[in-house]
């Protein structure tokens, strides 16, 4: 195991009487700025919940963040923000809206020209404006976590950001949003936060032994609560177990002492960008094939995973590693989640060779664990995609 220091101070509230106790974890001097999405809140009763529990302070409201949030949009909260001298940011919604508020964090503290340069020049968030998150999608893992994935529609960037200023004050669970949420993100959900795990465990050995089982434990609830929560009628305790298991997915924990990958979502960031492609879902057209490009470099954790996760016991190395990306698509397959870039765009010719130039662009020389996947490789990976 490597060495490593971990630190994370977001409280998490999860329960469905978590909305109710906003007051307790708010200021009540504060001048808060409620920010939420495309209107999802207003006909599922989780507008009316917030502002009940908001009742006393003085609030102003930023609606329209959208999927994928824009640095344009955002950009119309700032002026929000500095107009009304508003010092508290809450978050109400999915992963979208609670990046949106992460990077209005920093915005708002940001004392350069150009706010866009916390992105394009990776300058790190060491203070933000403080802010809370009501989490009505579970998926990303950004309420308890300091970072966030922003898009400048002008020049076609998706980039991220964070630093230890980017952690929420609080994050409120409520298991009964997921009830208002259509079969598409919540297959969304599951597939977003197995990928996570993933590229935090599909690397290879350190030894990091709590780790990897915490990681494999984590997998095994999700495939576990998957078909419950698509097709069976909401059930508090299932909703509660998937969503707790989307945050533990991506809040630092098994990331600790162990080598991490990534080159899936920074390949699948590129195809929202240029496709519009559902996060989760440029991840499972991604994940696969690149688990097959670089078979060799990961057998051993693949086999592990067919092991520990797909009961998958006999065999050799070779033979479990292989039978885990079946595995991993047969679960797409059984949630019903598509897996070619086929079955989303057929614009995808060239394909190989725009995001290779992408690559180039952003002057990522290697992505993966050991920064080796070059942008060749991405476009081999790709062209296996179809
Ligand atoms: O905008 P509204 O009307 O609220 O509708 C949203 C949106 O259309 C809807 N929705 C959310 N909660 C709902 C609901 N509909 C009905 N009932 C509810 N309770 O769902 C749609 C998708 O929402 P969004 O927030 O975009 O989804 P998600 O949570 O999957 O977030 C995706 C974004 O997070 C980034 C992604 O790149 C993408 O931009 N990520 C952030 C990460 C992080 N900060 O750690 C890590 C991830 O890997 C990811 O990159
Ligand atoms: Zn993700």
């Amino acid at each position: 195991m490597k060495a490593f220091e971990w630190y994370n101070p977001t409280r998490i509230v999860l329960g469905t009487n978590s909305i109710a106790q906003l007051s307790k974890f708010l200021p009540k001097d504060s001048k808060v700025l409620m920010l939420y999405g495309g209107g999802s809140i207003k006909s599922n009763g989780v507008y009316e919940s917030v502002m009940q529990a908001l009742e006393g302070y003085s609030v102003d409201e930023f609606g329209g963040i959208e999927a994928n949030p824009t640095y344009e949009t955002l950009m119309k909260a700032l002026e929000v923000i500095k107009s009304k001298n508003i010092d508290f940011l809450l978050a109400v919604g999915g992963g979208s809206v609670i990046d949106g508020t992460k990077f209005l964090s920093s915005a708002a503290l940001y004392t350069g020209d150009n706010p866009w340069d916390i992105l394009k020049k990776g300058i790190r968030t060491e203070v933000g404006m403080p802010f809370g998150t009501v989490l009505t999608l579970p998926a990303t893992g950004s309420e308890m976590n300091s970072g966030a994935v922003i898009t400048n529609k002008s020049t076609s960037e998706k980039l991220g950001m964070g630093g230890p200023g980017l952690f929420p004050q609080f994050s409120l669970l409520n298991p009964e949003v997921i009830k208002s949420l259509p079969k598409r993100q919540l297959q969304n959900g599951i597939v977003d936060a197995m990928t996570h795990v993933l590229e935090q465990y599909c690397t290879y050995p350190v030894g990091a032994d709590l780790q990897d089982r915490i990681a494999e434990s984590i997998l095994k609830s999700l495939i576990y609560q998957a078909p419950k929560i698509l097709h069976e009628p909401y059930d508090e305790t299932v909703a509660s177990n998937f969503m707790y298991c989307c945050t533990m997915a991506l809040n630092g924990q098994i990331q600790k002492g162990v080598p991490t990958d990534w080159a899936t979502h920074m390949i699948g960031h590129e195809l929202t960008s240029k496709f519009d492609i559902d996060h989760a879902r440029t991840l499972a057209i991604v994940m696969p094939q690149l688990y097959r490009f670089k078979f060799e470099a990961k057998k051993e954790k693949l086999a592990q995973l067919a092991e520990r996760v797909f009961d998958i016991t006999e065999g050799s190395t070779e033979v479990k590693a292989t039978k885990a990306i079946e595995a991993l698509e047969k679960f797409y397959d059984k949630i019903e989640m598509p897996h070619r870039l086929s079955d989303y765009t057929k614009g995808y010719e060239d394909i190989d060779q725009q995001v290779k130039s992408i690559f180039e662009a952003r002057n990522w020389r290697g992505i993966g664990e050991r920064k080796d996947i070059n942008p060749d490789d991405v476009a081999k990976i790709l062209r296996m995609t179809y």
